[in-house]
């Protein structure tokens, strides 16, 4: 079974992708083998500063590196050191209609927020399809929120398929059933976008002063409180152990604690739970050497796989020599 996904180089990670997504998908490289890559073609339909662009895919690279992506066992890469992508984009471009791509709720909530869109934007599923086709992926782990753009996909599969004979091989979504949304510090979804993320790195002195600020109701110190309806007890949910979390359970409704309380081991579990990986990538972050090789020698596993795809698919279409 082959399982592929991409990340967008968007910005610093929170804690919030990594329960929600990374670690589901590290998980899975003990039984599958995996294809992760930096998705820094995409990346480029929001215009970022070009002295940032290698920067971010350093920096997500160092992160996953950190965070358990083994490179023995995992083929791992940016996406446009694999240019075959991009000439099989063009290629399913040529027979997806252009009704699929404007149904598409993703592209339609970026122009409803007033965004003026550019073609990459528009055309983004197909790249997305072509990332996934051309390493005749079975299994893509995605958030909830990446569901169409796998259904597209298998839509843009089956037509090309129908032209042109059984070239692609159709994959399936696996929606990650992570760990329920992890809240921010206002309580809304944790994302960069509200600015109300706990970074995976941030400084430790930074994410205990986050965690003092998480928003919580007024119930007196003296009264019972509800677990269920508590952003640290949600967060607490992710990395106190069982035991621990049923004893906080108790205080919480039996009352005589305050949220100071609950936040300030809050702190020190989340402090603990990254600890190893905070060292590992201090040790990765002095070496770009080491993640530079890492990228190139996932490029070329990759590109084997690629090439042989888009050879097939230019033959089908008719290009080339017949
Ligand atoms: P952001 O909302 O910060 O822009 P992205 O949309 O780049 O994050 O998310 C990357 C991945 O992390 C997606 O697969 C998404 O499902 C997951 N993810 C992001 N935020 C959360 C969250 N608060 N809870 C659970 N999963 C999340
Ligand atoms: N669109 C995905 C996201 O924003 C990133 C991505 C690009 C991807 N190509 C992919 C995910 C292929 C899965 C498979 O999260």
């Amino acid at each position: 079974m082959r399982v592929l996904s991409g990340i967008q180089p968007s910005g610093r990670l929170h804690i919030g992708n990594f329960f929600g997504a990374m670690r589901p998908q590290l998980e899975l490289q003990a039984e599958h083998e995996c294809f992760y890559f930096i998705a820094d073609y995409h990346s480029l339909t929001s215009n970022p500063a070009p002295a940032e662009v290698a920067q971010r895919i350093t920096d997500v690279a160092i992160d996953y590196l950190a965070l358990g992506l083994d490179p023995e066992k995992t083929v791992f890469w940016r996406q446009s050191d694999v240019p075959e992508v991009t000439e099989l984009t063009w290629l399913l471009s040529c027979i997806t209609p252009m009704g699929l791509l404007q149904r598409c709720t993703s592209f339609k909530d970026k122009v409803a927020q007033g965004l003026s869109p550019n073609h990459g934007l528009f055309a983004y599923p197909v790249l997305q399809a072509a990332d996934i086709l051309i390493f005749n992926s079975n299994l893509v782990p995605v958030g909830a929120d990446q569901k169409q753009h796998i259904e597209v996909t298998r839509d843009i599969a089956i037509r090309f398929n129908n032209n042109y004979g059984e070239i692609l091989t159709l994959p399936k979504e696996h929606i990650i059933e992570s760990v329920a949304v992890v809240p921010g510090l206002d309580g809304r979804k944790m994302s960069k976008s509200y600015d109300n993320t706990i970074e995976i790195f941030e400084p430790e002195a930074g994410i205990k002063k986050k965690i003092m600020k998480i928003v919580t109701d007024s119930t007196p110190v003296e009264d019972a409180k509800d677990p269920d309806n508590c952003n640290v007890f949600a967060l607490l949910k992710l990395v106190a152990s069982a035991e621990e979390l049923s004893e906080w359970e108790n205080r919480y409704k039996n009352g005589g604690m305050g949220y100071g309380e609950a936040k300030k081991r809050l702190a020190e579990l989340i402090i603990d739970y990254f600890k190893p990986y905070r060292e590992k990538r201090v040790e990765l972050a002095s070496n770009i050497g080491y993640i530079n090789e890492v990228l190139e020698n996932g490029a070329k596993r990759a590109k084997a796989v690629a090439a042989e795809t888009l050879a097939k698919a230019r033959k089908a279409v008719g290009l080339g020599v017949q």
